[in-house]
């Protein structure tokens, strides 16, 4: 049982490690954040010894910043960590553990694993996949995605993963800019009992995207689809006639794993680059001491493939930790709102990862579907993707966890490739709310605009003044996008992370959210520029001003304000158009909340919109100064047509 202290002197609730979690864990001595701090080089050294290695590294780091290079001479492959070196102890031992929506159980061991993987690595080489080549893969949560991943890495075509519910333009985009010619996919997947076709969508994306030669297709839901000859292949005709024997590139530390592509702050959304070494070191060494990973552990993280949460903590870091790891392919409340609990009890799931969003949609569905289910089996639980209300917190602590499970709340960016702010379970007291301190090596702090540090309690910019191994390399093709967001901050040396923050006296931290244009809606990414450049996309929209509003379960959600070009009419359907219309073009998880339209918008003299005036009306702040705006009294209307619509 976690000791559950109140602190007197400030009320706040902690949760100091039980003695038997802490007398187990992989990493109990709270030393080693010391020992990070005093030598880092060594330090990191030291863990990269707990990967495998075809040559040694020469030079743990080299830093001219803000360009870092880790393990610089060593040579490895990802694929090889997650696989090959688990045989020899665990090749009977479970890899995955997959649950499709329809109840359908499949399982791979590590040495069937390895066997699907070389087959498919043999597949790509076949069709001409190159070492450098970048493959997109654009599929559900099939185990397929995983093969597909690791194969790449064999051979050394870093992958650039699209979240399968992206659009087909989405698609495109990300495909253009990563020069890819090579997509790999399938028919259809289950959401809700229903179909998603897939295919369909890769067609309509694949219509503005000439490069792309090959599509390989996994069969699995079976709709009906159309092949288009002499471009789309299936995976099963061609994995039937390939050896199962592919050895590993030798890669080196440097040399890019994969490319994830993420919002920014302008419409078009940025390939983050991580390299080979790193990226394993730091997703390996944090999976084994965050999760405290286990032989017999069954290792649960919800999130999707397609993000960087489902890359480090469902296949780099469990895999090269011989975990066994779970993997379902659908919705939480399908057939009905027990299903994460169903799943958690017939497979005897010990570590659950899951998003804040998710934690609230099941306390507003109430504790009576976890109830009916044996959670017992649970031993840690993490959270992860935006911050976490205490009540949250204490809800999952209570009813999923029974009050015996450290909580890990998990702060890292896809930039950051491995977890930055977390409690170490057998280590950290935890506080509701907060991420805690720095992972050890991590020298995160809380800046101001001119880059002086601030006293605990004061709401400052989070900053990581230290390289770490899986840091962000580039942005895929700009250099100079890089340099611009992540460095030119401060000093060309602080990362700046994008988020606001404050530490309190125990040097915990407290995240508060984004402070650029971006919009954190269930956990996802989304830039208030990409949505705005879709709304202006349509016939009917001239203008468009897009912020995020603070929302009970999904923690923000999207509102647009829109002024129609001359001759259109405000209508229902219209609003229910463009809406949908933004659905369609990005994916449904970008569903605009709410569509006001207005004549005018909160602009600057020279014409800029303000978001920040904006965002202050939709979330019914206060909007400070708007002397400056061409027109201060569209704040008034502003108002009105939100309070309106916020009442209907
Ligand atoms: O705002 C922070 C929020 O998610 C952002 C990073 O988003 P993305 O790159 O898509 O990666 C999400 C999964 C790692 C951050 O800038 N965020 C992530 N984790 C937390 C969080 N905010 C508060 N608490 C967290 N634990």
């Amino acid at each position: 049982m976690g000791d559950k202290i109140i602190d007197p002197q400030s009320e706040e609730m902690k949760f100091k490690p039980s003695e038997s979690f802490a007398k187990n864990a992989n990493i109990s001595d709270p030393e080693i954040y010391k020992k990070a701090e005093e030598d880092l080089e060594g330090f990191w050294g030291e863990l990269a010894e707990d990967i495998n290695w075809f040559n040694k590294w020469d030079t743990v780091l080299e830093w001219k910043p803000p360009h870092s290079k880790w393990f610089t001479g060593g040579k490895l492959n990802a694929s090889y960590n997650c696989l090959d070196a688990n045989i020899e102890k665990n090749g009977d031992k479970p890899a995955i553990i997959w649950e499709g929506e329809m109840g359908d159980i499949r399982k791979y061991t590590y040495e069937e694993l390895l066997e699907e993987t070389s087959r498919f690595a043999n597949v790509l080489k076949k069709i001409g996949v190159k070492k450098g080549d970048i493959v997109t893969i654009y599929m559900p949560m099939i185990p397929e995605i995983v093969i597909a991943m690791l194969a790449c890495a064999r051979i050394g075509a870093p992958h650039s993963v699209v979240f399968a519910a992206f659009s087909g333009e989405a698609l495109c985009n990300r495909i253009s800019d990563a020069k890819s010619n090579l997509v790999i996919t399938c028919d259809g997947y289950y959401r809700r009992g229903k179909v998603v076709s897939q295919k369909h969508k890769v067609d309509e994306g694949l219509i503005c995207c000439g490069q792309v030669k090959d599509v390989i297709v996994v069969q699995h839901a079976n709709n009906d689809i159309v092949m288009s000859e002499g471009r789309d292949m299936w995976w099963h005709d061609l994995m039937e006639k390939t050896d199962t024997k592919c050895d590993s590139e030798v890669m080196d530390s440097e040399d890019m794993l994969f490319l994830m592509y993420t919002s920014g702050t302008t419409g078009k959304p940025k390939g983050i680059v991580h390299t080979t070494g790193g990226y394993m070191v730091g997703t390996h060494i944090s999976t084994k001491w965050i999760f405290d990973l286990k032989e017999d552990d069954i290792y649960w993280c919800t999130a999707d493939c397609g993000w960087i949460t489902g890359h480090s903590y469902l296949v780099y870091g469990p895999l090269s930790n011989a975990a066994t790891i779970l993997m379902y392919e659908g919705a939480p409340d399908y057939p009905d709102k027990d299903r994460f609990w169903d799943i958690v009890e017939k497979h005897k799931v010990t570590i659950l990862y899951t998003a804040p969003t998710a934690i609230r949609t099941f306390m507003k569905w109430g504790t009576e579907w976890p109830e009916k289910h044996d959670l017992s089996t649970l031993r840690l639980l993490g959270s992860v993707g935006e911050p976490i209300n205490p009540g949250a917190w204490l809800w999952y602590h209570e009813n999923i966890g029974h009050g015996k499970c450290p909580v890990v709340d998990t702060w890292w960016q896809t930039e950051t490739g491995m977890i930055m702010i977390s409690a170490l379970p057998g280590i950290t007291t935890t506080k509701p709310g907060s991420a805690t301190r720095a992972f050890p090596g991590i020298d995160a702090v809380i800046l101001d605009e001119k880059g002086n540090e601030l006293e605990p309690g004061q709401d400052g910019l989070l900053a990581i003044r230290k390289p770490w191994p899986s840091m962000v390399r580039t942005v895929h093709g700009d250099e100079q996008r890089f340099i611009d967001t992540y460095w030119s901050k401060w000093d060309n040396k602080t990362y700046f992370a994008g988020d606001g923050a404050k530490m309190d006296y125990d040097g915990y931290f407290w995240i508060i959210g984004r402070v650029d244009d971006i919009i954190q809606v269930s956990g996802h990414r989304i830039g208030t520029a990409e949505v705005e450049s879709i709304l202006v996309g349509h016939s009917a929209v001239a203008e468009a001003g897009v912020v995020g509003k603070i929302d009970e379960i999904k923690g923000e959600a999207i509102w647009c304000y829109v002024t129609l070009k001359t001759g259109f009419e405000e209508t229902e359907e219209l609003k229910t158009e463009l809406i949908k219309h933004v659905a369609k073009n990005i994916g449904p998880f970008a569903r605009p909340k709410m569509l006001i339209f207005s004549d005018d918008l909160p602009k600057t003299r020279s014409g800029k919109i303000m978001r920040r005036v904006l965002k202050a009306i939709a979330n019914g702040a206060e909007t400070g100064d708007v002397t400056t705006l061409q027109d201060p009294d569209v704040v008034t209307t502003l108002k009105e047509k939100t309070a309106k619509a916020q009442s209907i």
